[in-house]
């Protein structure tokens, strides 16, 4: 059976068992490779190991240095900044297990950080080892691998508290049962959370205390941009086995282009300033804008992406609060895009969706 989406360890098996057979460098207790090793995982190294963030290799040393610390990692980046995917390869990379993971929301219970228990056992066996349903940050205490919190600003500040008492202590009480669970070495937490949600459920200083905060920017450059829309796009139209489809670099560079100038409300020459609207235009976006192009492209189209493939993927993307957002599409399609000589085919498309 095929399943849509791997996890980071399944799908890049040979890449770590490679790096794990190579690599003699010092390997912290209990990881299953070097910190040095882990970052040419992530990194990739121009070869044979692929690369899967793109950014700065400081960014990625600290956080999986933090890793090799008693503090855990916290990841915080406005939407879309590859919160959630560094994570998940890190996970893969450090313990070969990604799947340790708890969704914050505002509805996370104590239970998704601790213990819950099966209900029909505990009440036909009282408290019992195997009555006991361990969470997922349980299981990597005891194993020894890291866990993961996503979205930590979400979660209601009890559960929040209960993380603390864990980080600090590294040991898991459980007094139904008089016993503990003592994280054994190669535990650790990454958390991630969203700048723009701040206010959500603000960090208390005590949990903050307990991470190391790596921030993860928005790309520098429309070049990196770029790099980092076209490699997702293709693996995601491979994974999704899409039609092949000619994917020009120009249509691509043409999506980023867009986001970026809206992002930063002024076009990339600086000249003119432009109305940002209200939607958050990330990179994660742009690369689903041209997910979606292809898959028209493919099956509607003659198998080349065209601007009319796009247009409306990014209209959508831009018009979230319709009535402010269509003013600043509006007025950017109509000085900027209708102006550039060769977007003509775009400033058609889009002029046909809006
Ligand atoms: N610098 C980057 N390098 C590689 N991939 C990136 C980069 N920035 C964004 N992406 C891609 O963007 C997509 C979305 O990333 P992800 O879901 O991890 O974002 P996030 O920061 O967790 O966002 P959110 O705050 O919405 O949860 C992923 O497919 C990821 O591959
Ligand atoms: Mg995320």
């Amino acid at each position: 059976m095929t399943v849509l989406r791997a996890h980071a360890e399944d799908e890049y098996a040979e890449e770590l068992a490679l790096l794990a057979k190579e690599d003699d460098r010092p390997r912290p207790p209990g990881w299953a490779l070097s910190p040095w090793a882990v970052t040419t995982y992530v990194l990739g190294d121009g070869r044979r190991i692929s690369p899967k963030y793109v950014g700065a290799r400081r960014i990625v040393e600290v956080a999986v240095a933090t890793l090799a610390t008693d503090r855990a990692l916290l990841l915080l980046g406005v939407p879309g900044t590859a919160k959630t995917w560094l994570s998940e390869h890190l996970a893969a990379a450090v313990s070969g297990d990604s799947t340790l993971l708890v969704q914050g929301t505002a509805g996370t219970a104590e239970e998704a950080v601790r213990y819950g228990w099966n209900y029909a056992r505990l009440l036909a066996e009282g408290p019992s080892r195997d009555a006991l349903t361990p969470s997922p940050v349980m299981r990597a205490m005891a194993e020894g691998r890291l866990a993961r919190v996503e979205e930590l600003t979400r979660m209601p500040s009890d559960v929040q508290d209960a993380l603390i008492t864990l980080l600090s202590e590294k040991t898991l009480p459980i007094p139904e049962l008089n016993l503990e669970i003592q994280a054994r070495q190669g535990f650790n937490l990454i958390a991630t959370a969203n700048d723009r949600d701040r206010g959500v459920n603000e960090l208390s200083s005590a949990l903050r205390r307990r991470f190391n905060t790596v921030v993860l920017p928005v790309p520098a450059t429309a070049e990196e941009e770029v790099e980092i829309v076209s490699r997702r796009v293709a693996q995601l139209g491979r994974s999704l086995r899409l039609p092949e489809t000619v994917t020009g670099a120009e249509e691509i560079r043409r999506v980023v282009t867009v986001f970026r100038e809206l992002r930063a409300g002024a076009t990339e020459d600086g000249r003119t300033k432009l109305k940002s609207p209200s939607a958050t235009l990330s990179t994660a976006e742009a690369i689903s804008v041209l997910t979606s192009g292809i898959a028209l492209a493919a099956h509607f189209g003659d198998g080349v992406l065209r601007a009319r493939d796009v247009a409306a993927g990014i209209v959508g993307a831009v018009v979230q609060e319709p009535a402010a957002d269509r003013v600043a599409w509006r007025e950017y399609l109509e000085t900027v895009v209708r102006e550039r000589p060769d977007w003509r085919d775009f400033y058609r498309a889009c002029r046909e969706v809006s």
